[in-house]
């Protein structure tokens, strides 16, 4: 078989008619028309039809391929033909021709397939076998048959496409391509790390990267001035349809620069990539300071592709006698509204009284909801008659409303619980009257995030990580409420209420940096112990700078628009964080684990006091995994001083007489109280089923036991 001959099946075309052809690939779907045998042939590329002809085909070719099942990997050489006029296959390209087979090779057979393979129709109108949905974990076990399929082909390909343009166009950006450490220290970006034991520093981590920012700066430091990465970190973080625990970042950052800078390089980046999958951003990207986000939309990733924006009502009610309203007012609460405009006939009494009101408002938090439905000209609600004829002119004018729409508000004593309940609502109520477009799509920038977050115990974290600029460095570390007024030099790129990417002007001021550190609680102590490293750059002249991070996986989903991120990676881990394919997380050998020092970490956690853990009954304790009681002490304790002795003659005995074996007598110990008997599982051979490795009768033990 000259292969270096092969073309492609999906890149044949009415052009080749007449054409000798050789093609490989492997069967999609075959069909006997008695003796006539049609195939589906597919490659990469696509699929074409191929004929065995038993008017044409020689004998021993058509006795071959009746016995070709699906997903027979073969190679077939014959003449590209047009089809018979009403014979066309409106499912694949090359649909108006085939190719009438002269030459058969089976590469290679294949067992029946856990789930079929085949996602294109072989006749015009028919449905195929792959059109039924497979079990998500079956298709990530054989991965490798999913990814035969071309609609998976076909997003690897596109990801690959996308990942091409941002390569190209950073580089034509002055962008370098840097690759930073797998292997490193904890990156604070608020998940837990995937911790990497190292063998040769036996009880010390490496820990994997949640994202190359540390070193990203100190590639700034160095003077690269723009670098880029498409970088694969790592979080062990709740899982969510849109989170993977290892999943990949385009990573950037850039000297002398300002938010501007990121602005306009990031919406060129942007449209281009969603143009390779044909999708047209407008531009310049709206932007919204995340108050705004808030007050509008109840969410920092607002989705813009609909209106049903807050209006805030709190001062039409100030002197209200509506008895709910006036108490959240008096203990300082907010209430806040939508206009869900025409849409009173899909939202009747019922549905917003017994559904949202009792069900859905409260799930979201809510205390309660109240909701209005403008029938000519009036309001219709249970509670209408409670409010003057002045509050529902305010509303009125306030909401701009007309006949048909409905109005529904969120009041509570706490400004968080309203605009949360009430952007969930928003969200539930856009999506059940269908007023989501799916194909616009409205990226915004949210800026000026709170640079802290206040914490359960009265201090701060990071909204984002430490690096990140405040506003204004002339804050005191110890003032709490001056903290949480800072905004910080951040932004997040959101599209459709999705979180694409996120970065921000750094701190480049060693001493901004280190009151950053102090107002987060940590001691000089600990910030030297944990980014000690980081922090000793910024003493030798660091640059102003700043980046980004685009989440890849997330942005190529979204061009694609798959229901999810795993569609777009090849290998990903399913929603509990594993892997069917490769069966990981695994358990590892007891061996494995003694070799990296890990079988004694932490074991004196378990020893009951630290004063305690010197202790070499409490020690044997841990090491024999076999907990001791009070009053059996004094039994070990002379068991253990006879071994010492003995230990000690034969330390004296070593090298002068035959060696000896056990320094102690050889003897069944039994617990006092207890009367020797033989195990059933030593009777039935199953005692040493669990032990992780068996030679003959015996098993071994971890080498801290020998
Ligand atoms: P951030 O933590 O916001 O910023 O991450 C940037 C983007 O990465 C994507 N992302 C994820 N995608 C899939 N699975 C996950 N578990 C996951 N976590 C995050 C999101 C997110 O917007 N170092 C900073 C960037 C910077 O400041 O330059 C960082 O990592 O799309």
């Amino acid at each position: 078989m000259q292969f270096s001959q092969r073309v492609y099946c999906g890149q044949l075309t009415p052009e080749d008619v007449g054409r000798q052809v050789l093609l490989a690939g492997w069967v999609d779907a075959y069909r006997d028309h008695g003796g006539l045998l049609f195939v589906h042939l597919r490659d990469r590329s696509g699929i074409v039809q191929i004929v065995f002809n038993p008017a044409t085909t020689a004998e021993d070719v058509c006795r071959q391929a009746a016995g070709l099942r699906a997903e027979y990997c073969v190679a077939v050489r014959g003449e590209v033909c047009p089809r018979l006029a009403g014979t066309e296959n409106p499912h694949i390209e090359t649909g108006t021709i085939e190719v009438m087979v002269a030459e058969l090779t089976v590469l290679a057979e294949s067992e029946p397939t856990p789930f079929a393979v085949s996602e294109k129709a072989m006749i015009a109108g028919a449905a195929t076998a792959g059109s039924d949905p497979v079990a998500e974990d079956l298709r990530l076990q054989f991965r490798y048959l999913d990814l035969r399929r071309p609609s998976m082909r076909d997003h690897l390909v596109r990801r690959h496409r996308i990942f091409q343009c941002v390569r190209e166009f950073l580089d034509a950006q002055g962008f370098v391509e840097v690759e930073t450490p797998m292997l490193t220290m904890s990156t604070p970006e608020g998940a837990r790390d995937y911790l990497v034991p190292s063998r040769v520093h036996a009880g010390s981590f490496y820990a994997l990267p949640q994202s190359p920012q540390l070193f990203k700066q100190l590639l700034m430091v160095g003077g690269l001035e723009r670098y880029f990465q498409l970088a694969r970190c790592f979080r062990d973080e709740d899982l969510r349809p849109n989170r993977q625990p290892e999943f990949t970042q385009l990573d950037l950052e850039a000297s002398f620069i300002d938010e501007e800078f990121i602005y306009a390089l990031i919406e060129e980046l942007t449209a281009r990539m969603f143009a390779v999958g044909g999708i047209a951003l407008a531009r310049p990207f709206a932007r919204m300071t995340w108050t705004e986000a808030m007050e509008t939309t109840g969410s920092d990733r607002p989705d813009l592709r609909f209106g049903l924006r807050f209006v805030d009502v709190t001062d039409l009610f100030v002197n209200t006698n509506y008895s709910i309203f006036k108490q959240i007012l008096q203990r300082g609460g907010c209430i806040k509204g939508i206009n869900i405009q025409g849409q009173s006939e899909k939202l009747s009494k019922n549905v917003l009284q017994n559904e949202y009101a009792k069900e859905i408002a409260p799930s979201f938090g809510a205390k309660g909801m109240t909701w209005m439905r403008v029938e000519g000209g009036r309001f219709e609600s249970n509670i209408v008659q409670y409010f003057s004829p002045a509050e529902l002119d305010g509303l009125r004018q306030r909401f701009g409303v007309a006949d048909g729409d409905v109005l529904i508000m969120v009041a509570d004593p706490s400004y968080s619980v309203v605009v949360s309940a009430l952007g969930q609502l928003r969200l539930h109520l856009a999506h059940r009257l269908g007023l989501v477009p799916a194909d616009r799509f409205c990226p915004v920038w949210i800026t000026e995030f709170p640079l802290f977050e206040p914490t359960e115990d009265g201090g701060v974290t990071s909204s984002h990580h430490p690096f990140t600029a405040p506003d204004r460095t002339d804050f005191d570390p110890a003032n709490i409420e001056d903290l949480l007024s800072l905004r910080s030099r951040s932004y997040d790129l959101v599209v459709n209420g999705e979180e694409l990417g996120g970065g921000s002007i750094r701190i480049s001021d060693r001493d901004v940096q280190r009151k950053i550190f102090a107002a987060l609680g940590l001691g000089e102590e600990e910030t030297r112990e944990k980014f000690g490293f980081f922090l000793r750059a910024f003493d030798f002249g660091a640059p102003p700078h700043g980046g980004l991070a685009l989440g890849m996986d997330r942005t190529v989903s979204m061009i694609l628009q798959t229901p999810s991120i795993r569609e777009v990676i090849a290998f990903p881990k399913n929603r509990s964080a594993a892997c069917p394919l490769t069966g990981a997380p695994s358990v590892v050998a007891r061996e494995q684990l003694a070799e990296l020092g890990l079988l004694d970490l932490g074991g004196r956690d378990l020893l009951p006091g630290d004063a305690q853990k010197d202790d070499p009954i409490d020690r044997l304790s841990w090491v024999s995994r076999i907990g001791f009681a009070a009053d059996e002490r004094p039994m070990l304790e002379a068991v253990r001083a006879q071994a010492e002795t003995l230990a000690d003659l034969a330390a004296e005995r070593a090298g002068t007489e035959d060696p000896i074996f056990t320094v102690a007598p050889v003897a069944n110990r039994l617990r006092p109280g207890t009367e020797a008997r033989p195990s059933p599982l030593a009777e039935n051979g199953r005692l040493l089923q669990s032990a992780p490795a068996v030679k003959g009768d015996y098993f071994k033990v971890a080498t801290i036991l020998e």
